[in-house]
Parts: structure tokens; C-alpha cells; sequence
């Protein structure tokens, strides 16, 4: 095989590779844009919907009623707001919360702003691909 051969027959062996991942990439959870996020105290530490402790000192996130379901949980979701991003964990189901919007813990609050005054945080989310 010539050496001008060899590289075609790896490009295609490339695109077939990058086939399903392209088309996995389709069927991922689109961003919700505009989430409302709000601080939520954990105090020394709190169990949530999904089973584990959540501690103080941790980035976790709660989901609404409408949004939850059991295979959600532990699930890693990416958030995007202002300038900063974060990856946290679904740890538990906010029961106040509109579809869409998130209580996140308030180190994941602080992480993107300081103060815990300036709640609601608006900003996005999506399930990372895990
Ligand atoms: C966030 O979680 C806390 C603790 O469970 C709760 O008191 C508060 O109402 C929640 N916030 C919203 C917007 O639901």
C-alpha cells in the first residue's frame, strides 16, 4: 500500500469511527438556557432524594419535581453562568423550584459568585455525556 493510500484509507477509517459519536452527540440533552439558580444551605450536611449525604463543602445540585427522576441522580451536569464553568453532580430534587431551575449548593453558588445576596444566579446547564 502507498504511502498516499495508507492516509486515505485511515481518513476513512476515521470517519467511520467519529460516526457515532456524532450521533450520539445529537441525541445528548440539549442546554437549558435562563435557569434560575438559588443557594441552598446543606448545613453540616444533608441527605438528598438521591440517597448520599451532601456535604458543606462539596459542588451538588437539586433538580425540580418536574425535571427529577430516579436515573438522574448522580448524573454530572456542566453549568455555564457569566464567565465561569462548573461540572457538580444531580444529588437531589428541589421542591420549589420551576422546571428547569436549580437549587445548587451555596459552595457551588459562591463558586460563581461570592455573594450568596445576588440569588437568583441565572444561568445553563446540561447533563454531561457520562
Ligand atoms: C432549596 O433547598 C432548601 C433546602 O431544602 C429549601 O429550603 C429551599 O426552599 C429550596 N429553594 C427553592 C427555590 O426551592
Amino acid at each position: 500500500m502507498s504511502f498516499q493510500h495508507l492516509l486515505s484509507f485511515l481518513s476513512v477509517i476515521s470517519l467511520v469511527a467519529a460516526a457515532p459519536r456524532a450521533a450520539s452527540d445529537v441525541t445528548a440533552t440539549e442546554w437549558t438556557t435562563d435557569s434560575k439558580w438559588t443557594p441552598y444551605n446543606v448545613d453540616e450536611g444533608y441527605r438528598g432524594a438521591c440517597g448520599r449525604f451532601i456535604y458543606p463543602s462539596e459542588f451538588g445540585v437539586a433538580i425540580s419535581v418536574e425535571d427529577y427522576q430516579p436515573g438522574l441522580c448522580n448524573r454530572i451536569v456542566s453549568l455555564k453562568s457569566g464567565e465561569k464553568h462548573a461540572f457538580s453532580q444531580i444529588l437531589d430534587v428541589c421542591a420549589n423550584c420551576a422546571k428547569g431551575d436549580l437549587n445548587i449548593t451555596e459552595r457551588l453558588f459562591k463558586y460563581f459568585n461570592p455573594d450568596l445576596t445576588a440569588a437568583p444566579l441565572v444561568g445553563d446547564w446540561e447533563l454531561a455525556n457520562n
